[in-house]
Formats: structure tokens, C-alpha cells, sequence
């Protein structure tokens, strides 16, 4: 199998594939302290693990249940790749989870927001999921907003349930469901 997925556009990006390509790219993004402080790894982030998760990106045509797909945020003036967003799509089909990631100089500027915001359309409209979430550091305020932005609600916190290696810290969960999203957009 391999990637069909068509990109993705908004305004000012466009969120497509990985490929190869994106390696070091990807490498670096992750390797950044600020970047991996509330994430899954832990930097430095090799070329090598990159490559990996490109590779099994590549051999799914898509988002697929029980799978996290990730896709990189291109910038559209000037085609450098910012960041990258994320979907996990759940076994029955019915909720998504999104997750987004830029370089420390692409931030400021909302394009977390703006392809996120897309991804979620995406997954509202194309899937067909009823609920997205997203969790997230209590302190990340960065992600806070950008979720808040979007209109997810904060639902509560999942004490000590966030393990990265031998540390573990609470998990703030935020929820958005399709009908909200739609009303959201048709109030636009
Ligand atoms: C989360 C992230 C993608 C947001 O990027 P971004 O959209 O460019 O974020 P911005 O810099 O525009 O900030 C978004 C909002 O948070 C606010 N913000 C950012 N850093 C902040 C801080 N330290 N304290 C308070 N507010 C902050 C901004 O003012 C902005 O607010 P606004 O929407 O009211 O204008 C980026 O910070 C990142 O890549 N972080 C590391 C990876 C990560 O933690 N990902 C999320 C995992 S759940």
C-alpha cells in the first residue's frame, strides 16, 4: 500500500504526506527542547526514528482506525514545511484525536490553528467522525489556545495518566463534537 491521501488546503498552508524528504526536517522539529518538552519522545530525535516514522506513514494510503497519520504543514508563499499535524482516527471509526507541532520560528503567526482547524474539517467532513479530541499538558499554553481557538472544551484533567519514559504528568483532555464544529462553521 501506498499514499493516496490528497492535500490538504487552507489559505496560507497546505497539509500533505511526508515523504523521505522530510526527514531532517522532521528530525530537527523534534530535536528542539521546546518542541519535545510536552511531547512523546524525548529529544534529540535521530534522522534514523524520522525516517522510521515517515516510512510507516508512507505505507498507509491514509488516516486509518487505530493508527496515527501525520502530514506536514507547507507554507504556501514559500513552500518551507513549518510543522506537522497529526490524526489518529479510533477503531470504531466515531472519534478522532488531533495533534500539531511547528519549528519555535514558525509560532506566532496561528498556523497551528489554521491547520488544525482543517484537519478537524477533514475529519468531520470527509471521515465522518461525531468527536475529536486532544490532550495536552496542563501548561502548554501554546496548545491551550490553539485548541480553545478552534472551539474545543476543556473536559477535565486525567491525573498522573501522561508517561513519557519514567516521568509522568497530568493529561488535560479537550473534546469538539461534529455538530458543534458544523454549527461553528455555519455561524461563520
Ligand atoms: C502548540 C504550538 C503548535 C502552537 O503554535 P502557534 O499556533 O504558532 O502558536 P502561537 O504562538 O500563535 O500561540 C497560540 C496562542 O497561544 C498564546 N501563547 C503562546 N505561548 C504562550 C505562553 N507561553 N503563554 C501564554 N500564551 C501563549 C499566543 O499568544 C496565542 O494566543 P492567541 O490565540 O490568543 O493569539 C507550538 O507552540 C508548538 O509547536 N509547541 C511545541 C509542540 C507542542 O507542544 N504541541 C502540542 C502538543 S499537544
Amino acid at each position: 500500500m501506498e499514499t493516496t491521501f490528497a492535500p490538504l488546503e487552507t489559505e496560507r498552508l497546505v497539509l500533505r504526506p511526508m515523504t523521505m524528504d522530510d526527514a531532517e526536517d522532521l528530525a530537527e522539529r523534534r530535536s528542539d527542547t521546546t518542541t519535545a518538552q510536552y511531547q512523546a519522545w524525548r529529544a534529540p530525535y535521530s534522522v534514523e526514528r524520522a525516517r522510521e516514522l515517515i516510512a510507516s506513514m508512507e505505507s498507509q494510503p491514509g488516516p486509518l482506525p487505530g493508527l496515527w497519520y501525520q502530514l506536514a504543514v507547507e507554507r504556501k508563499r514559500d513552500g518551507k514545511v513549518l510543522g506537522d499535524v497529526a490524526l489518529y482516527l479510533s477503531g470504531n471509526g466515531r472519534t478522532a484525536e488531533v495533534g500539531f507541532t511547528l519549528h519555535p520560528w514558525a509560532r506566532g503567526h496561528h498556523y497551528a490553528t489554521e491547520a488544525t482547524a482543517r484537519l478537524v474539517d477533514y475529519a468531520v467532513f470527509d471521515v465522518g467522525v461525531h468527536r475529536i479530541e486532544a490532550c495536552t499538558h496542563p501548561h502548554n499554553i501554546a496548545s491551550v489556545r490553539v485548541l480553545e481557538r478552534i472551539g474545543f472544551l476543556a473536559e477535565g484533567i486525567r491525573r498522573e495518566a501522561y508517561w513519557v519514559e519514567d516521568e509522568v504528568s497530568d493529561d488535560a483532555i479537550y473534546g469538539l463534537l461534529a455538530r458543534e464544529w458544523i454549527a461553528r462553521r455555519e455561524g461563520d
